[in-house]
């Protein structure tokens, strides 16, 4: 190490850099981009028109505190507002958290294949990330609260979780909550939840509203089709609300970003319609893409995560060549210790028939 020179504090050069989805396939005219949980039918058009608008006034700072969007936001799902804290996107509410609570020595529970963000944010603080086990490339709750220490500061659980697409029922999030010390802080990170279509699940409004230690964290990027604008909110007990204030930076929210998150949570027709269009086609390529042999993880959310073989000239890098040399971009996702899996989000009609004809393709089978 050159000593004479700045040095970052210990942990951050351990820090594997996230590599976001590839969006470009070289030499390949039209490209459909299935490697970042996008919706294929973008934002409402008045998420669009109120985006434009603030394009007038782009030498005014925002609101500060993003009142009217967390109005919104508290109008639609029934919540105090005051509760709401709004951020650039989710990260930047899921860093937050993390330097608000943890520091050198501390730990962090995240699982195997939980989303990669959590351990970033937490190495990034000077504390320790541990992994808790799954099963079947779900959460496993025994294994988190096996994990916990007297250092333990903070729990991430993404539920449903990025890249496997499973979630756990309310049950187990709540018998996670009652097996954990108080002085733990319980982050549900429902990215996914409008996506969800199943009875026993919950996003965690209730836990959050009913206990001290819970926050859960939601984003504009998914199925209000605002990624670009990173737009994220988080909800949580008066006390932990306050910590994130004082820490998040000012103007940490866009004014355009407010603007279309606020059309956009307001266009309820508009997320209708992009629910439905993803619960008819997740359930459809989890079906044809089973049918080539092909197993694919049971998928509450968005995209669905395909495994393959190891035997050579079948295995998910070379699937993922022959899919980029047709424009179909697909997800790697060997970082989340899936080195034979791939991630496609569900996309337009069109991408997800290309995609089940390309594999058929791939795996040599008849058209
Ligand atoms: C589980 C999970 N949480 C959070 C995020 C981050 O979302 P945002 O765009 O709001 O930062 C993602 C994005 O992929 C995600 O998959």
């Amino acid at each position: 190490m050159t000593a004479n020179r700045p040095h970052p504090r210990p942990g951050v050069l351990d820090i594997a850099p996230y590599v976001p989805g590839k969006s470009t396939a070289p030499g390949v005219a039209k490209v459909f981009k299935l490697s970042s949980n996008e919706t294929p039918l973008g934002p409402s058009p008045n998420a669009i028109a109120a985006y434009r608008a603030v394009g007038e006034h782009l030498e005014d700072y925002p609101d500060g505190s993003a009142s009217a969007l967390r109005e919104a936001i508290g109008g639609a799902y029934g919540l105090d507002p005051d509760r709401i804290v709004c951020g650039a996107g989710s990260d930047d509410l899921l860093n937050l958290l993390a330097r608000a609570y943890l520091g050198d020595g501390d730990e962090a529970i995240y699982t195997t294949h939980g989303f990669l963000v959590y351990p970033i944010a937490t190495m990034g603080t000077g504390a320790k990330a541990v992994a808790a086990g799954e099963r079947e490339f779900t959460a496993d709750v025994n294994a988190i609260l096996a994990a916990v220490t007297p250092r333990t500061k903070i729990v991430f659980l993404a539920n449903p979780n990025n890249p496997t697409g499973t979630y756990i029922p309310f049950d187990e999030v709540k018998r996670l909550h009652k097996g954990l010390p108080q002085t733990v802080l319980l982050v549900l990170d429902a990215a996914y939840a409008e996506y969800v279509q199943r009875n026993d699940y919950e996003s965690g409004i209730e836990l959050v509203a009913t206990t001290d230690n819970v926050v859960m964290t939601r984003t504009f990027s998914k199925i209000y089709g605002l990624a670009a604008l990173r737009l994220g909110w988080m909800y949580g007990p008066a006390h932990v609300v306050d910590a994130v204030h004082r820490i998040r930076g000012p103007f940490n929210v866009n004014g355009p970003a407010i603007a279309a998150g606020i059309a956009a949570i307001c266009d309820t027709a508009h997320v209708e319609r992009s629910r439905a269009h993803n619960t008819r086609w997740l359930a459809w390529l989890t079906e044809e893409i089973g049918k080539l042999g092909l197993n694919v993880t049971p998928s509450a959310a968005n995209f669905v995560l395909i495994h393959f073989p190891e035997t050579k000239g079948r295995t998910a890098r070379d699937a993922d060549e022959f899919l980029t040399k047709r424009g179909l971009i697909l997800r790697q996702v060997a970082a989340y210790k899936l080195p034979n899996a791939l991630r496609m989000s569900v996309g337009t009609e069109e991408a997800n028939r290309l995609v089940v004809q390309a594999l058929k393709e791939f795996l040599g089978k008849p058209a």
